[in-house]
């Protein structure tokens, strides 16, 4: 009987870069964006689904990239917060969030913005995003209105564009 397979060659795009690596098949892809990848924008907390602070975008759709194997996107697209923008050059979101005080420890920011992102390219609106997305994502500081205020902005200034 032939060893089980351990370890597979993946191809994907992260953050328009090609990607080629061999992972444990058992390796997450929160652990394989964090530690082969060093994207440690993309947080960790709960690990299980809950908390909404390791989302990701895979092909435009937000997903808890601690729910899925690293080898469940090959041939993917994948964004991390990474992608959104730079210190110096925000993304119109991120600078929102910036000037709204959207974020205090900022331990649940990027997962908040990449499910933003998502719901945006998706079409929703400014009210969807803050009744459904949020509902999504613990935060234990903001109270979640400065966040509510800075999709708004965002929104505002989206649309005068
Ligand atoms: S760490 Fe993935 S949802 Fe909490
Ligand atoms: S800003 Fe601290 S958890 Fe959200």
């Amino acid at each position: 009987m032939n060893a089980p397979q351990t370890v597979m060659a993946i191809n994907l795009v992260v953050n328009g870069v090609q990607v080629a690596r061999e992972v444990e098949v058992r390796t997450l892809l929160s652990t394989f964006l964090r530690d082969d990848l060093g994207l440690t924008g993309t947080h960790v907390a709960c690990e299980h689904g809950v908390c909404g602070s390791c989302t990701i975008l895979v092909d435009s759709q937000s997903v808890r990239s601690c729910l899925l194997l690293a080898v469940q996107v090959d041939g993917t697209n994948v964004e991390t917060v990474e992608g959104l923008g730079s210190l110096g050059s925000l993304s119109p979101l991120q600078d929102a969030m910036w000037r709204e005080h959207g974020l205090q420890c900022g331990f649940c920011t990027p997962g908040i913005l990449m499910s933003i992102e998502g719901e945006v390219r998706s079409g929703a609106s400014a009210e969807a995003i803050c009744d459904e997305v949020l509902s999504g994502h613990l935060c234990r500081c903001t109270g979640y209105q400065n966040i509510r205020t800075a999709i708004h902005a965002y929104f505002a200034t989206k649309d005068e564009s």
